[in-house]
Parts: structure tokens; C-alpha cells; sequence
């Protein structure tokens, strides 16, 4: 449970640090249990996603020990998880299907949660497992996967990230080749493929549609430092363009959010690229449309962020979710502080320009309240934003702490809900 008191915010100047990126982090912890040595993830961000990974790895018999910022897992006799409560309360608890039953030859684990932003099944993981030579049967709500798994040919009906994720990390150790096609091509996935070579997978072709991965022995220990955490990054700019900003985002990886990056720079605010991260400059005025669509088209994470820019924005934007089937639970939060937005389907028709009037909101999803923190920001006066899952800090390592850095008005009520 959180509550944040936001004011309005009329400019945000200054600099931040962005984390690693939780999306990268979560598979790379989840590679650990792919070697019998130690995988050493260095700065691994201090968010609750982490700290239930983390849980589910101790569950798997990995041995598990922060650092300081470093996560080391060993994972001598992995196993199926015997709790299903974590894995309940984590999508990217399946990432930890492909290494076990690669290890151990069978797995069984429970379904995955995670924010309810759509239907979320597992299907192409599971159908990519088969493809690989697994038996796959329902056990009480579970599912049991067992078989020695040797090379296959995969096409992705979708090009799902974690997907994608599951099935490299399971064909690192299967007899022969497999070619992963229609793969997903995200940053992470690449950051992936990069740690797995390092401990001494085959892979290439990571980053683009077709990924083939050569099956090895065994993989060895190593130590990895994950990419920054781009969504992370988009949810500070775009904050910064629903001010008066003028902000940097040191760390910040251009190449990474090239969409977003032209998306924002339609509104009218001024981007640089430097050598230590992304300068913004200005604030949104000009109304676009956008498509969320897999890497590198717009992620579908920055639409309720970008939702709130277009609220700043004079005119009508057109914002189009194509990725999840239910990520406009923002919106009616939105219109309690007097946003104008109408939803047609998968559209969200926003007549930007008005505006909004501080109030009471609630954060629905990770995503969606990191949103509506920003929409705090550019309300009149004062807005109580209740966040009762904790879905902020789910993925956000300080984000009002970084935003305060930057000037935001924000406070964290944690002992007095309101
Ligand atoms: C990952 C990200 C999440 C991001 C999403 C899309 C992590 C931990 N999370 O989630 O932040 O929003 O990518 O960029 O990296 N699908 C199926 N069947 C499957 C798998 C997926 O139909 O077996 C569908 C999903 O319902 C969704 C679409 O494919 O509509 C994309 O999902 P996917 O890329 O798998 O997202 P995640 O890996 O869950």
C-alpha cells in the first residue's frame, strides 16, 4: 500500500540516473538457474518485481545473496518451485520455466499473474517447450513439463518477449540447433542473448526476427551488468515534457527509444542526444497519434505515459493499443481529475489542452500509475494518488524521489493513507 501527494508541477529541471532496466533484470536472474557456478547481476534495481524473482529463485533451490546493488544466483540442484503463491503474483515468473526444465528435464510450476493489463496466456511458450520435445500435461492448476529437450524449429505466432526469453534460455542447453523465428527483438532480449554467450551459449542472431541458438553442454558462471532501463527513461522524459523541462536522463540509451524519441519530439519539446544520456527541452504542445506495436515500434509500457502528454498537448491525439487488450484502465482515473478522453475499442480519442483539476486517484497497473503520477504533475493543485497493490514500486526504483530531484512536488504518505 502507497499513497503519493502530488502538486502541480510547473517545471522540472536538473539531472537523474536511470537503474537497470527491470525487464532485462528479471531473465537475467532467471539465467541463473541455467549453471550449477554463480551469475553475478550487477545493480539490480531495488523494486518489489525483483524482490518476488528473487523469492521464486530460493524456492527453485538457487542460492540467492544481494550485495549492496550486486545479485549473485547459484543454482546447484535447481528445482521446480513447491509455492505457488509468487509465482502467482508475477508474470515474469514463467521465465523461470525454460531453465528448469532445461537443467532438470521436467518442471512444474503454477500459472503467472502480474498486472491485469490483458489475458496474458502462456500458450507460445508452451507450444514452443512442445517444439522442443517436451510432454506437457495439467497437474491441480499447474502445468508439468517433462522431456530432454533437443533442437527444434519455432515460429512465434507473436513476437512475445517472453516468449522469446524462455524458449532461448531453454534451447541454450538442447541436443542440436534451434532457429526461433518471428522472435521478439527488444533490447532485452539482446542484453539476454549477450549474458547467456557469456556463459557460454551459442546464440546469434538476437535482436532481429530470427534468432538460432546452438545447444552447448553446460553453461558456466559470470558476471553481467544489464542495460538501462528505457521504459524507466520515457516515463522521466515524458514527465519532463508535460513541464516546463529542461532535463537530462543520464544513462538514458538513445539507440533504445528511437520511437518514443520522434513520438516526443512531434509534440514540439526539444531532444538531444549527448554521450551520457538524453537532454529534454520545452514541453508538449502539438497533438499526435501513436501505435503501440513490438520493438522497435512504440512500447505499448509508455502508452498511459504518453496518454498524459497528450492531455498537455492542444488538440486532438489518437492512441492506439495494439499489444494488450485491456491497458486503458488509466483512463477513466484520468478523467476523474477532468481529462477529455474518449475510448473506442482499442482507440483512445485525447482531446488535450484542458485543464485538469487535482483529485483522487487510483493506480490500476505498474504502468498506469506511474501515469497518473505524472497526470499529478499537471493537475491544479493537489491530487491522492492510492496505489494499494504497491504497483509503482513493483517496477520503479525512488521514481517520486527522482522526480522530487527534478523539482516534482511529491510527497510519499506511507503512514498516513488518505
Ligand atoms: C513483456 C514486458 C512488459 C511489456 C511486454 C510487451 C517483461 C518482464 N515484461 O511482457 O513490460 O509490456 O513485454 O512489450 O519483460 N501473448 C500470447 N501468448 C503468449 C505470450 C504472449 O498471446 O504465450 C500475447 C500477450 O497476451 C500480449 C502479446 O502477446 O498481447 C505480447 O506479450 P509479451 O511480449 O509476451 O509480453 P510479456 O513478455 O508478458
Amino acid at each position: 500500500m502507497a499513497t503519493y501527494l502530488i502538486r502541480h508541477t510547473r517545471s522540472l529541471s536538473g539531472e537523474v540516473e536511470l537503474c537497470t532496466a527491470k525487464n532485462a533484470v528479471l531473465p537475467l536472474l532467471a539465467a541463473g538457474l541455467l549453471t550449477q557456478e554463480p551469475l553475478v547481476i550487477k545493480d539490480v534495481p531495488q523494486i518489489t518485481d525483483v524482490d518476488i524473482l528473487l523469492s521464486i529463485l530460493r524456492d527453485c533451490g538457487a542460492e540467492v545473496v544481494r550485495n549492496g546493488n550486486d545479485v549473485s544466483v547459484c543454482a546447484l540442484h535447481p528445482q521446480s518451485p513447491r509455492h505457488e503463491e509468487n509465482m502467482r503474483k508475477l508474470r515474469a515468473s514463467i521465465l523461470i520455466l525454460g531453465p528448469i526444465l532445461a537443467r532438470c528435464g521436467s518442471a512444474c510450476v503454477g500459472l503467472p499473474g502480474g498486472c491485469a493489463i490483458g489475458q496474458r496466456p502462456i500458450d507460445l511458450h508452451l507450444k514452443g517447450f512442445q517444439s522442443l520435445g517436451a510432454q506437457i500435461w495439467p497437474v491441480g492448476g499447474k502445468r508439468q513439463l517433462s522431456g530432454q529437450l533437443t533442437g527444434g524449429h519455432i515460429y512465434l505466432d507473436l513476437p512475445s518477449v517472453g516468449a522469446t526469453e524462455n524458449l532461448m534460455m531453454a534451447s541454450v542447453l538442447a541436443k542440436g540447433v534451434t532457429v526461433l523465428e518471428n522472435a521478439a527483438k527488444e533490447p532485452e532480449i539482446v542484453d539476454l542473448a549477450q549474458c547467456l554467450n557469456r556463459m557460454g551459449a551459442n546464440i546469434s542472431g538476437a535482436g532481429t526476427g530470427t534468432i538460432t541458438i546452438s545447444g552447448v553442454e553446460r553453461l558456466h558462471g559470470a558476471v553481467y551488468h544489464p542495460i538501462p532501463d528505457r521504459i524507466e527513461a520515457g516515463t522521466l522524459l515524458c514527465a519532463a515534457a508535460i513541464t516546463e523541462g529542461s532535463v537530462l536522463i543520464r544513462g538514458a540509451c538513445a539507440e533504445h527509444l528511437r520511437s518514443l524519441l520522434f513520438k516526443l519530439a512531434e509534440t514540439g519539446v526539444g531532444i538531444r542526444e549527448t554521450h551520457v544520456g538524453i537532454r529534454l527541452n520545452g514541453s508538449a504542445v502539438t497533438p499526435f497519434d501513436v501505435r503501440t506495436l513490438a520493438y522497435p515500434g512504440f512500447p505499448t509500457d509508455m502508452q498511459a505515459p504518453m496518454t498524459v502528454v497528450a492531455l498537455r498537448c492542444h488538440g486532438s491525439s489518437m492512441i492506439h493499443e495494439t499489444v494488450f487488450e485491456n491497458r486503458f484502465m488509466h483512463i477513466a482515473e484520468l478523467s476523474r481529475l477532468g481529462a477529455h478522453i474518449r475510448v473506442e475499442g482499442n482507440v483512445a480519442l485525447v482531446e488535450g489542452g484542458h485543464t485538469l483539476k487535482g483529485g483522487q486517484v487510483r493506480s490500476t497497473d505498474l504502468r498506469a500509475g506511474a501515469a497518473l503520477m505524472l497526470a499529478g504533475l499537471l493537475a491544479e493543485g493537489e491530487t491522492i494518488l492510492n496505489d494499494p497493490a504497491g504497483h509503482i514500486e513493483r517496477g520503479y526504483q525512488n521514481l517520486p524521489e527522482k522526480l522530487r530531484i527534478l523539482g516534482a512536488d511529491i510527497e510519499r504518505l506511507e503512514d498516513h493513507p488518505v
